[in-house]
């Protein structure tokens, strides 16, 4: 025997790796099968899920003999590959080295990641695989990881919209104004004072002292959703990484930014503690011309982001 492809239909979620529960609980009710953190359901879920890296669109199950009748099979289907394993990892790690060399080294901020599709496998047996040549992601593991920075901006969150421009190939331009709200101690507003976009910065703590005094820079202390409609109308770009109840952020978002002239918002939902939050979540992802994403450097938060 030489392999044996099989279509399976449904799909496979990839979870977030110590979020697990979450997914499971996006689940609840779905049967599913699951191998460590993949998630795999013979039908389409009711509701939209969020909490996990990739998405396995396209199932075969696999038989093969050897190592060197896998990777043939799998190169019939398509030519990139990566794998995920959860056991069987000698076999794996061969099987992988017999397909074509796909690179997992993070990205380089402003490079041009390569956008061509990425299959995902995993072993199911020695001699039985799952397999998808179509993922949501054409990043291995669905990780959109960067090479950091580890002296110029002054958090870690500047990774979060390092991901946002890269993914979604969308970033101010020099010159649009942005408000950053919730801004200190400035990761984000370091990430778009480096476009040359104009900032105003709005926070009760100031921002890191080299960028309160960039000429860029606007800083306003204050009261984040105190900002007017003017300023929303002014502005290409809004910025929000505000800790607050989600809710909280709905209602500025209903009430001031989508009545205004905005074209572009990213927002985070932070979600603390462990209440079920899916309505929620929902409500931001059915406001108009806009998307609710995880982000590989979202935690235990997710981003709404609206582009009109
Ligand atoms: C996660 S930090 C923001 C990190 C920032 N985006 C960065 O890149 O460095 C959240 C910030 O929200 C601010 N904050 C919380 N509630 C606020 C409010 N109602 N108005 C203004 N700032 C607020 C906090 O002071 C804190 O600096």
């Amino acid at each position: 025997m030489s392999f044996q492809l099989q279509p399976q239909p449904g799909q496979a979620y990839l979870a977030i790796e110590g979020l697990e529960h979450l997914l499971v609980e996006e689940l609840a009710g779905h049967p599913y099968t699951r191998y460590e953190r993949l998630f795999v359901v013979g039908t389409a879920p009711e509701s939209t899920l969020y909490w996990y890296e990739n998405c396995w669109e396209e199932l075969y199950r696999i038989d093969f003999s050897s190592i060197s009748t896998g990777a043939k099979a799998l190169r019939s289907l398509q030519r990139s590959w990566w794998p995920y394993l959860w056991q069987q990892y000698r076999r794996g790690t061969l099987l992988q080295e017999a397909l074509p060399h796909v690179s997992a080294d993070p990205l380089s901020f402003g490079g041009v990641p390569l956008s061509s599709a990425l299959g995902s496998w995993t072993l199911l047996s020695p001699q039985e695989m799952l397999a998808s040549p179509r993922c949501a992601s054409t990043r291995p593991q669905g990780r959109w990881d960067f090479v950091e920075d580890k002296l110029g901006p002054p958090s870690r969150a500047y990774l979060k919209l390092w991901e946002v421009f890269t993914r979604f190939a969308q970033q101010p331009q020099a010159g649009d104004l942005c408000l950053d709200l919730g801004a200190s101690p400035g990761g984000w507003t370091w990430v778009l004072e480096r476009l040359g976009a104009q900032i105003i910065a709005v926070d009760r703590s100031p921002l890191r002292e080299d960028l309160m005094h960039s000429p860029r820079v606007e800083f306003r202390r204050g009261d984040a959703f105190g900002v007017s409609p003017a300023q929303l109308d002014a502005a290409q770009w809004l910025f929000c990484d505000v800790i607050c109840y989600p809710h909280k952020l709905y209602d500025f978002i209903v009430a001031k930014v989508m009545p205004s002239s905005l074209k572009h918002a990213v927002c985070t939902l932070k979600f603390q503690g462990n209440s079920d939050q899916r309505g929620l979540i929902a409500q931001f992802a059915a406001l108009p011309q806009s998307m609710v994403v995880h982000l590989s450097a979202n935690k235990h938060e997710l981003t709404w982001i609206l582009t009109r």
